[in-house]
């Protein structure tokens, strides 16, 4: 029998709290994968978009706009023979950095706009390449080009395709926007400088303290073409390690760092799908220096016995070479012996602010109070667990936000509940 025909009980109640929780807890807003599913003729776009890993990416965008093509526009650009990084780099301008549906492209403000792609967020776009031209036509027509094209709009408006307002709206296109910046070859990631790359998107120390220990450095680059993935830790919480690090031998260091690298290339679903040990770049022989990963929801984390950090950002996703920011340092059980962190966080009592030693280069002064006492490389003292808990507590607001939809659940469950009253 269906609780809710049933006069107003805890079981009610405790029903409604579960509905609604799942409501809230999953906020995938959309996938664009299964939204061009459902239309077979743009089924190569489709392929393409998983293929570059852009799917993703859009489906953790909202407020953007999918310009799709036809599987012939599709094939005319797959006749170029391009590589797969310049194809992502042509694709990357079909999406629009902003919600355009229908009925806005059909009524822009002073009949034309310049709107921002992916392609632009990528920061590889020279000069304005990564814009799309949209212009209303005679006739109800709407044109589109790609801006550095000598203006001309090569493609057409051809259809809607699905609209979740203001989240995605996806349409077709006449054909693909031609662009010579977009088509010009990629360098392959090995070419490309890590220590550039890593030191966006909130990865700066991290980069820069790599680039000084030439050793480790040399590691992760002889990597990248065998396939590497990068766990890059955010700048607060590598900030707030630093004095730690400077604590450790020379070796230890170096350990440490490349414990954050991991010789084989893994996308996010790949990470998702393999969860378990993983060796690092510091793994010598069976199995030391490992973390494992495990899927926490939504979320990735990656666990050594000592701390557990959560992937918060992409920086580049680029077969064989993929670099994501992770919330806290990977703290080695082999450099940071002692107790398990207790699960829940353990007062904190610890004042002793260490005099630290000035970060590399940025000779910034420390604002967050850490207890200092990292055991040097080897030795058997037991690192104590408040203080990684004060090095580690940044980048947690996810849990606050799941904590806030727990809330917004049972508040809305108790409303529901009492309409069967
Ligand atoms: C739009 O995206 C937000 C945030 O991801 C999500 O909560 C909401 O459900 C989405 N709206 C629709 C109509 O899918
Ligand atoms: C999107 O849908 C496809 C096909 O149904 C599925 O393989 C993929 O895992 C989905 N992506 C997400 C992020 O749920
Ligand atoms: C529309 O044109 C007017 C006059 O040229 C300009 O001031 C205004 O900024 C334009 N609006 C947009 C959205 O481009
Ligand atoms: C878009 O291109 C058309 C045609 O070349 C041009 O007239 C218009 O000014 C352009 N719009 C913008 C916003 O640059
Ligand atoms: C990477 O870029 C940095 C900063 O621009 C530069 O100092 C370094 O020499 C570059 N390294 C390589 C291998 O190109
Ligand atoms: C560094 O190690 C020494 C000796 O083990 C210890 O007294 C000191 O507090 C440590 N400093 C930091 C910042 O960990």
């Amino acid at each position: 029998m269906h609780p809710f025909l049933r006069p107003p009980t805890m079981a009610a109640f405790t029903a409604a709290l579960l509905i609604f929780t799942t409501i809230l807890t999953t906020t995938t807003a959309h996938n664009i994968t299964r939204i061009l599913a459902k239309h077979p003729e743009l089924s190569t776009f489709n392929h393409y978009l998983s293929l570059t890993h852009l799917a993703s990416q859009i489906d953790s965008r909202t407020t953007i706009t999918v310009c799709a093509v036809d599987n012939a526009a599709m094939e005319d650009l797959l006749s170029k023979h391009l590589s797969i990084n310049t194809i992502k780099n042509i694709l990357s301008l079909h999406v629009l950095l902003d919600y355009f549906g229908a009925k806005k492209l059909h009524q822009i403000t002073n009949g034309t706009a310049l709107a921002a792609t992916m392609y632009q967020a990528t920061g590889t776009a020279p000069g304005s390449s990564g814009f799309v031209n949209i212009t209303d036509l005679r006739g109800g027509k709407v044109g589109f080009g790609a801006e550095n094209n000598d203006g001309a709009l090569t493609a057409s408006y051809v259809k809607s395709v699905e609209e979740i307002p203001y989240n995605i709206s996806v349409i077709q296109i006449s054909s693909v926007l031609p662009s010579a910046a977009a088509e010009a070859p990629t360098p392959a990631p090995s070419q490309q400088n890590l220590t550039v790359i890593m030191s966006k998107h909130g990865c700066k120390i991290f980069a820069e303290t790599l680039s000084t220990f030439h050793e480790a450095f040399n590691t992760f680059t002889d990597a990248i073409d065998g396939g590497l993935s990068v766990f890059c830790p955010a700048d607060d919480a590598f900030k707030a390690f630093l004095p730690k690090f400077k604590n450790l031998t020379m070796s230890g260091k170096i350990d440490l760092l490349e414990f954050h690298g991991v010789p084989i290339y893994n996308s996010i679903p790949m990470l998702k799908s393999n969860n378990g040990l993983m060796h690092t770049l510091a793994t010598e022989g069976a199995s030391n220096y490992d973390f494992t990963v495990q899927n926490d929801g939504e979320e990735i984390t990656l666990k050594t016995k000592r701390v557990t950090a959560k992937i918060i950002d992409t920086i580049i996703d680029e077969q064989p070479l993929a670099i994501y920011t992770i919330s806290k340092v990977l703290l080695p059980q082999e450099l940071f012996k002692g107790e398990a962190p207790s699960p829940s966080p353990s007062p904190a009592p610890e004042p002793a602010a260490a005099d630290a030693p000035e970060p590399p280069k940025k000779g910034k002064k420390k604002k967050k109070k850490v207890a200092a006492d990292a055991p040097a490389d080897d030795s058997d003292a037991p690192a104590d667990s408040p203080d990684d808990d004060a090095a580690d507590d940044n980048a947690d607001d996810s849990d606050g936000a799941v904590r806030f939809n727990g809330i917004v659940g049972m508040v809305l469950a108790l409303v529901f509940g009492f309409l069967f009253l």
